[in-house]
């Protein structure tokens, strides 16, 4: 069922569906929660699923010009204490996870469990900074082909349907969104302390051909947390939900139910 909220006088849209223990699904940039319909109709059937517009995409409202991942993560807060839910597993996919990384250090004792899904604790290098200029300036004078652009450039195989999809469902993302999102990513910091602290387990999914994150040089942070799991996908780039469904949906039913296992008890 689609709900909308207000945070910050901002219209916010979500999805809440199923029932049990919750799980939140944060989408990437510059997507909004119809990237998860299959996903968590499936993840539905055995829990309580909440798939949030992260503000500036979707249907959710910009908020101002620039949105870090700590303001997203208070939208998510938010939500969720409108909902009255208190214990949840986050699945952060690529920006999403970002936002759970940010969540994890404002909210810990809200978080049964996280998953980063073709996502990182890495800060920007500098020159992804200085690519994160470029690309606003690109959104904002050529939105429509960027848009096309960067959907096709998510999937492993060129010719993958699902690219089509993604154009679709993404085609009226409006530029001031885009670029709050992407200002947003390069100011995040480097958050490898949150998860050297983590209580709860941390879930990798990595894709070997990911252009985005790159496994390679993932391996060293999925060492970090004291409690993980890793599920490294042989033929996925960066949207593993679409280009290997059953696997990851297996990986992410498995963890969530340890997660919430775990802590009773
Ligand atoms: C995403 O898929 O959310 C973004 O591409 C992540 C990024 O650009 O760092």
């Amino acid at each position: 069922m689609i709900k909308y909220t207000t945070f910050r006088k901002a219209k916010i849209r979500y999805s809440d569906e199923g029932n049990g223990r919750a799980i939140v699904l944060l989408h990437g940039f510059p997507e909004n929660l119809e990237v998860w319909e299959e996903f968590s109709a499936k993840l539905a059937k055995g829990f309580r699923v909440i798939a949030i517009d992260l503000p500036g995409l979707g249907e959710s409202e910009n908020i101002g010009y620039v949105h870090t991942m700590e303001l997203m993560a208070q939208c998510v807060h938010a939500v969720m204490q409108q909902l009255k839910l208190r214990r949840y597993v986050i699945v952060g996919h690529s920006m999403g996870g970002y936002v759970g990384m940010a969540f994890a250090e404002l909210f810990p004792e809200n978080l049964r469990g996280l998953c980063l899904f073709h996502s990182s604790a890495f800060a920007d290098s500098d020159e992804k900074k200085l690519d994160r200029d470029k690309a606003s300036e690109v959104a904002k004078k050529h939105r429509v082909q960027f848009l096309k652009t960067f959907a096709a450039n998510l999937f492993a195989d060129p010719k993958d349907p699902n690219i089509k999809k993604l154009q679709q469902l993404t085609a009226h993302t409006h530029a001031r969104g885009i670029v709050a999102s992407l200002q947003g990513m390069k100011l995040r910091p480097s958050r490898e302390i949150v998860l050297k602290f983590a209580p709860y387990t941390v879930l990798f999914i990595l894709g070997k051909k990911d252009k985005i994150i790159d496994w390679e040089k993932m391996m060293p942070q999925t060492e970090i947390p004291p409690h993980k799991e890793v599920l490294l996908l042989e033929d996925a780039a960066h949207m593993g939900f679409y280009e290997a469904p059953k696997e990851t949906l297996r990986a992410v039913r498995h963890f969530a139910h340890a997660c919430f296992k775990e802590k009773s008890q």
